[in-house]
């Protein structure tokens, strides 16, 4: 463990950039492992998520190399040609690597064990054991259909048509694929949107990949057996991580701050606009394209926020910022209302639960219900904080990142029990925000 306490901050100013899109990361090793031929990167997060996949994809056959800071070579085997991994596939903390790469798997001959920490061994893995067993692959897995679990994949795959039962991007994506090396076309039907880079992607490195709107869902066809070319890839920054920064503006009195190159993909940019309707002011400078998403540069200004019921419908576009929005919400005018956040019982950690019970040890006012939480703000003024027993962040990167935001914000610090698994997703947060609070 390695605790720390977050001391209040004076005014963030300045211009920061945050590192690269976690989601688009993994894809570009992934995409890049199935293609032939050499796919280069630019603004890969180094996050050990993503270094998790990189070791995966090393495993099976793919050369995948560091250039230098956010420089990447992927040489890839062409999809079909994945080779059986010699030991276990360590995700670590990673769903998206687990999810996505059994996905790949799962149509390959390829046997391979899947394990990761306690907190991934706590995920569910049924929503993919589930399409991926309809497509031929078998499963042993961990009671409750957890990690660790071993994969048989099928050769060859059976092409299915998948309706999502969950709002899930990883869901889509592992069926998705898998039906890159399955004879025939694989369809997913999303009747809730969810963050779309699999699909930009995948057309990018030249699957024939379809998507239909009817009846308000989103019908995506993949033709299997596809040859995959190489890339030249751009990751924008990551409008998760620029999250934290965005909350720590709005909520340190005398905030001023330029975030730099945030990926605005209207998929992922829910936050931005509930930040809005809650009187945040946030103006989108230079908005220009990178790597085929939306960009801009943020100026954060701080600002009086009013609670607001939040749109349920807007959750799938920021489901995994929500911890940073409640701590937002604690220090609002009046109540904001959340519904509809069933998903966030089983991320990192049960973000209802956890949040709840971490703000309000540092003073704020939270009911968690079901499928949300209510919270009722301070009315501008800091969270109290202080010395009560340090925050409890199991293992969850976007709890310890969250709650250090509120304890800039607060009167007495807000000490976290483990800042360990922030390098999951932003490696350079501690020091980005020591660089702000001098
Ligand atoms: C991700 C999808 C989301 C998100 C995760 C990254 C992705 O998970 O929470 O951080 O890259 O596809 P779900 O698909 O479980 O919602």
């Amino acid at each position: 463990m390695r605790p720390r306490r977050f001391l209040p901050c004076g005014p963030l100013r300045g211009r920061i950039r945050v590192p690269g899109d976690k989601s688009i990361s993994h894809r570009s090793i992934m995409l890049g492992a199935l293609a032939v031929g050499e796919t280069t990167i630019t603004g890969l997060l180094e996050g050990e998520d993503v270094l998790s996949t990189a070791a995966a994809m090393r495993a099976m056959g793919a050369q995948v190399e560091r250039l230098g800071q956010g420089n990447w070579r992927v040489d890839g085997v062409g999809v079909g040609a994945l080779l059986q991994p010699q030991a276990a596939l360590d995700m670590g903390n990673s769903g998206t690597s687990t999810r996505l790469l059994m996905g790949l798997v799962a149509s390959h001959p390829i046997t391979a064990c899947f394990i990761g920490d306690a907190s991934l061994s706590r995920r569910p893995m049924g929503r993919v054991i589930d399409p991926l067993s309809q497509m031929g692959a078998s499963f042993t897995a961990s009671p409750g259909g957890r990690l660790p679990l071993m994969l048989q994949g099928a050769q060859p795959a059976v092409p299915i048509e998948y309706r999502l039962p969950v709002a899930s991007a990883q869901v889509k994506s592992a069926v998705l694929l898998a039906g890159l090396n399955t004879p025939g076309i694989t369809t997913v039907i999303e009747p809730v949107p969810t963050r779309d880079h699999s699909e930009r992607m995948l057309r990018g490195f030249g699957a024939e990949l379809t998507v239909e709107e009817l009846g308000g869902e989103r019908i995506i066809r993949v033709v299997g057996e596809a040859e995959l070319r190489p890339q030249t890839i751009e990751v924008p920054g990551d409008p998760s991580s620029a999250a934290f920064f965005i909350v720590a503006a709005l909520v340190v009195p005398g905030s001023e701050l330029t975030i730099e190159n945030v990926g605005l993909n209207p998929t992922r940019a829910g936050l931005v606009e509930v930040l809005r309707q809650m009187g945040g002011d946030i103006t989108l400078l230079n908005p220009r394209e990178v790597g085929g998403e939306p960009v801009a540069d943020l100026l954060v200004r701080h600002s009086a926020l009013q609670g607001i019921a939040v749109d349920p419908a807007l959750a799938p576009s920021m489901i995994d910022e929500f911890p940073a929005l409640f701590v937002a919400a604690a220090m609002a005018h009046g109540t904001t209302v959340t519904s509809g956040l069933d998903e966030l019982r089983v991320k990192e950690s049960d973000r209802l639960a956890v949040m709840a019970a971490a703000l309000t040890s540092v003073g704020a006012r939270v009911t968690e219900q079901e499928d949300g939480l209510t919270i009722e703000g301070t009315g501008g003024e800091p969270l109290s904080g202080g010395a009560n027993a340090p925050v409890a962040t199991h293992l969850d990167h976007r709890i310890a990142m969250s709650m250090a935001v509120a304890g800039l914000a607060s009167k007495a610090g807000v000490e976290v029990d483990d800042t360990r698994p922030i390098a999951t997703s932003f490696p350079q947060f501690e020091a980005l925000l020591e660089g702000l609070c001098t």
